[in-house]
């Protein structure tokens, strides 16, 4: 039996977390290991999300976020910038088809403002395309970054409040929720990170209050969907405890999910 196939085995798919998030490291290192351009590795990088994609899809996860580009990775050399939007403009180019075919919805999150009309042509049609597909969701973070996002939201927050659309005392985390990029999604239950760096780097900041973390020393451009299943498995062995005790949760065997302190 193969590798996969015995991980596979070792899923339980009664307990799949239902929102995986990647920080995608290590696409330079990859690169500059085997003495090639640093665009060579996120050309890799790439290839092994197609792989991810299809690997979370198959599997039933219900939301797979991938942190692409940050608004912090602008300030990269001008080559490795132009290099990256092209094989994003390609990814989406090409895949599109196979990603819509397989029932998977599309969205992008970020700051679509600053990137190219051609690019947020690409991205409006295929998350138009997608829309109504009800398989996966795939949000990729392109010039994302989770205080830009949080900031965004207080502003929006705050113009519903001179409007009269809401009051201050109806702001609740629930409600402020609503006004992320990722509203509607369930917060990402596990979020994986690749090249061993133990940073989140702007990623989600509000969304991973109790997210599990998953961090491998694996490269981007050699995570392999075994690993993927290897993280799903760390995953489920935790126990979530969201702030209670574990005396609490014993006592608590069903969904503790959204559990809140006035309960
Ligand atoms: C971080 O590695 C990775 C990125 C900044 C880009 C991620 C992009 C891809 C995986 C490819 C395109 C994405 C999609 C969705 C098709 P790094 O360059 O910071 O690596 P380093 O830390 O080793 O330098």
């Amino acid at each position: 039996m193969s590798l996969y196939n015995e991980l596979l085995k070792k899923v339980d798919k009664e307990n799949l977390p239902s929102h995986v998030a990647i920080i995608m490291d290590g696409n330079g290192r990859w690169a500059q290991k085997r003495k090639l351009v640093r665009v060579r590795g996120h050309e890799q990088g790439s290839k092994v999300v197609k792989r991810i994609v299809e690997t979370a899809s198959n599997l039933g996860i219900s939301v797979l976020s991938l942190y692409a580009f940050s608004k912090e990775n602008w300030n990269r050399p001008r080559e490795e910038v132009d290099a990256l939007m092209q094989l994003l403009h390609h990814y989406l180019l090409v895949e599109s088809r196979n990603l819509i075919k397989n029932g998977i919805r599309l969205s992008i999150i970020g700051d679509l403002k600053s990137l190219s009309p051609k690019l947020n042509e690409l991205i409006a049609d295929v998350c138009a395309r997608s829309k109504k597909n009800t398989g996966t969701r795939v949000v990729i973070a392109l010039s994302y970054s989770g205080r830009y996002e949080i900031t965004q939201a207080v502003k929006e927050v705050v113009r519903d409040v001179q409007r009269h659309r809401i009051s201050v005392d109806d702001v609740d985390e629930q409600m402020f929720g609503q006004y992320l990029f990722t509203r509607g999604l369930p917060d990402p239950d596990l979020l994986i990170r690749t090249s061993a760096e133990k940073r989140i780097s702007n990623f989600m900041l509000w969304q991973i209050a109790y997210t599990e973390l998953y961090i491998t020393k694996t490269l981007w451009p050699d995570f392999t969907k075994e690993e993927f299943l290897k993280a799903i498995i760390s995953y489920q062995k935790r126990e979530r405890r969201f702030g209670m005790t574990g005396d609490q949760l014993s006592r608590r065997p069903d969904s503790f999910r959204g559990y809140s302190l006035n309960e």
